[in-house]
Parts: C-alpha cells; sequence; structure tokens
C-alpha cells in the first residue's frame, strides 16, 4: 500500500498566481509541504477589479518561478511527487490557459498524471484538508465571483441549494465600496469603515428574506446604498461609516434567513448522517468578522459545527488544487487526459438550474 500521495497544486483562475505540494497519507492525513501565492492585487487595483489580459500576462510572467519556490521549498523534486493537478475552470479563460497548459507540459515531461481541477472543488474540500471533516456537509462559499450554499455529499458529488441571482457577495462590497469612494478591493475598506458606524441608521432592503427557496440576491442593497448616499451627499467620514455599517447589518440579516434555512433543510434532509453538521464558510468574504460572527452564532442555535479555515486557504490558493487533486486520486478516480480543455464556465453541481446573472462576471471563484 502506498504510504501516502504527493500532489503539485497549480492555481490561475483569477488574481492569484499560486503553487503548492501537498501530502495525503492513507488515513486522509494531510501535510501541507509549501504554499507559494503571488496575489496581482496591485496590478488590478488602479482599475478597480481584475483585468483579464493583466491577469493572463502576469501569470505567465510568474508562474514557473513560483513552482520552481514551491518545488524548492517542499525539498522535493518534480520525480518526487505522484501527480500534477492544476485548476481547470471556472474563471477567466486567458488565466486558465496558462495554468492548465503548464500542467500538461510539466506531467508529459515528468512523465505523471494530471488532474484537472475545478476551483470550485477545491473550495469545496478544503475543509477536510484542514479539519479532518466528513461527509455530508453545508459549505457557503462567500467571494467576489460567488455566492453559493452547497452540499457536499462526496468528492464529485454536490448538489446547489442556493445561489445568487444577480450580484455575488463579494462583487456587493466591492461595487458598494467603490461608489463610497472607498479603495478596491471594497470588503475589507468597508469593514473598516463600518465599525466606527452606526448600524441603525439606514434600513437597507434584505432581499429574499422570508422565501424559502436558497438563493440570494444583493443588487437591490448595492441600489438602496446608492439612493441614501445620494439623498445625503455630499458625505461626511461619519456619513460613510454609518452606510457602511448599516449595509454589513442587511447582509448579516440576509444570511442570517437565507443559511438559518439551510441548516433546517439539512436537519430535515440528513438526519442520520451522524455527528454533529458542520457549516464550511469559504471565499474572500469569509474573512469578515460580523459575517463570521453571525455564521458563528447561527450555527451555535442550531447546533452545527461552524468551520472557517484559516483565512489563505480560504482564498484562491493552490494548497486547495493539489488537496483536490490528492482526494480523486486516493478513491481511484482516473486522471485526466492531456487533451483535457479549460472550462470558464463550470458549475460544481451540472443539475443546477442557472439562474438569470449567475456567474455574469466570468464565473470568477
Ligand atoms: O475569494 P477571493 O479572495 O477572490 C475571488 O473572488 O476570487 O474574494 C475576494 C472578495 C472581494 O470581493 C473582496 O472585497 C472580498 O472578497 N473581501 C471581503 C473582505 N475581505 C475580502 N468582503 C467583506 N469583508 C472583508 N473583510
Ligand atoms: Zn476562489
Amino acid at each position: 500500500m502506498v504510504p501516502f500521495l504527493r500532489i503539485l497544486g497549480i492555481e490561475t483562475s483569477c488574481d492569484e498566481t499560486a503553487a503548492a505540494v501537498v501530502e495525503r497519507d492513507a488515513e486522509g492525513h494531510s501535510r501541507i509541504l509549501s504554499d507559494v501565492v503571488l496575489s496581482q492585487l496591485d496590478e488590478h487595483s488602479a482599475y478597480g477589479g481584475v483585468v483579464p489580459e493583466i491577469a493572463a500576462r502576469a501569470h505567465v510572467e510568474a508562474l514557473d518561478e513560483l513552482i520552481e519556490a514551491a518545488l524548492k521549498r517542499a525539498n522535493v523534486s518534480l520525480a518526487d511527487v505522484d501527480a500534477i493537478a492544476a485548476t481547470s475552470g471556472p474563471g477567466l479563460i486567458g488565466g486558465l490557459l496558462v495554468g492548465l497548459m503548464t500542467g500538461k507540459a510539466i506531467a508529459k515531461a515528468a512523465g505523471k498524471p494530471l488532474y484537472a481541477v475545478n476551483h470550485l472543488e477545491g473550495h469545496a474540500l478544503t475543509a477536510r484538508l484542514t479539519d479532518g471533516l466528513s461527509f455530508p456537509y453545508l459549505m457557503l462559499l462567500v467571494s467576489g465571483g460567488h455566492t453559493q450554499l452547497i452540499l457536499v455529499r462526496g468528492v464529485g458529488d454536490y448538489e446547489r441549494w442556493g445561489t445568487t441571482i444577480d450580484d455575488a457577495l463579494g462583487e456587493a462590497f466591492d461595487k458598494t465600496a467603490k461608489l463610497l469612494g472607498l479603495p478596491y478591493p471594497g470588503g475589507p475598506a468597508v469593514e473598516r469603515m463600518a465599525r466606527d458606524g452606526n448600524a441603525g441608521r439606514f434600513d437597507f432592503p434584505r432581499p429574499l428574506v422570508g422565501e424559502t427557496r436558497l438563493d440570494f440576491s444583493f443588487s437591490g442593497l448595492k441600489t438602496a446604498v446608492r439612493q441614501a448616499a445620494q439623498e445625503i451627499a455630499p458625505l461626511s467620514d461619519q456619513d460613510v461609516a454609518d452606510i457602511c455599517a448599516s449595509f454589513q447589518r442587511a447582509i448579516s440579516r440576509t444570511l442570517k434567513d437565507r443559511i438559518g434555512r439551510g441548516l433546517q433543510r439539512f436537519k430535515a434532509e440528513l438526519p442520520a448522517t451522524g455527528g454533529t453538521p458542520a457549516l464550511v464558510v469559504a471565499g474572500g468574504v469569509a474573512a469578515n468578522l460580523e459575517l463570521r460572527a453571525t455564521l458563528q452564532g447561527l450555527c451555535d442555535k442550531n447546533g452545527f459545527r461552524f468551520i472557517a479555515p484559516p483565512l489563505s486557504l480560504c482564498t484562491d490558493n493552490a494548497v486547495m488544487i493539489a488537496w483536490a487533486g490528492l482526494e480523486r486520486m486516493a478513491i481511484g478516480i482516473a486522471p485526466d487526459p492531456l487533451d483535457v480543455q479549460p472550462r470558464s464556465r463550470w458549475p460544481l453541481d451540472a443539475n443546477a438550474e442557472r439562474l438569470i446573472g449567475f456567474g455574469k462576471r466570468g464565473a470568477k471563484a
């Protein structure tokens, strides 16, 4: 029996270039041997968002060196890895091409199998690496491109319970920040301002609250913020702080309703799974402390474990890609052929209905 498997992971789907080496033993225990991430934030911030051409070029320039650095930090050579895992979707097609072609070239040259990994599967399985979580569990993915509540039943076995019908949550933070004159990325700036604000000053809408479907909608909230800002312009720092605090409160209340219903559904539909049920959060918005506190409170109330992996593993990274490859390899899923193509759109749950506006920003995760 092979004592452990070791994979080199490559991630280039959006604005982070990343490479990592990860091991998994026969019992499912993991060891991160290296985790190298180069953020392109500075290159995109002047434009207030990710520019696909700039991203693709930056991946080309950085990836080879990052892979070398990841191998060196892990103190291994290509001969010592069992497989290569590269993100092949969803995401920006230019970046995906760079990462997947590089993965293919290395796999071919080194004679190693290739796993073409779904980036969302990387997010979905991370809690098994960090916390040894067993299936099934619920995952809330809240990033700049996605807001999804997913039932994770097993490797490759996902059911989407909710998604946004318009803006992703991170996108709502970014757009709100922009219209308030705060820097990109907007999430951290809005959270910082909200600390000194009066969350009770504005009563912003909480779309879909009370509905039994588990979807999300954030574009109306952004519009309400714009209208409130226009009515009281010019804005003082206190006005901005009050808007940010009220905006975050509306989001917290929305999530409380939506996710609360999700937890109830989990308990009703999967009552006999044994152990304490768990909710996992992933994606850049998971950095938000108010949101974390809301989810923690909700889990406590409903008897769920709340799992928030360390932030570096919640945001885009190559450890999760290597891990998703390892999980597939460990249960005997065959590697991908070298002519596998990148997919800018690649939902985890192929049966889920496509909702209006969903993924319109290139399905950035
Ligand atoms: O997962 P991520 O790093 O990248 C992708 O979307 O691929 O998520 C980035 C998003 C941005 O929209 C950013 O504004 C948001 O996460 N974000 C936050 C916070 N930190 C980052 N949103 C709210 N509060 C934060 N503290
Ligand atoms: Zn992501």
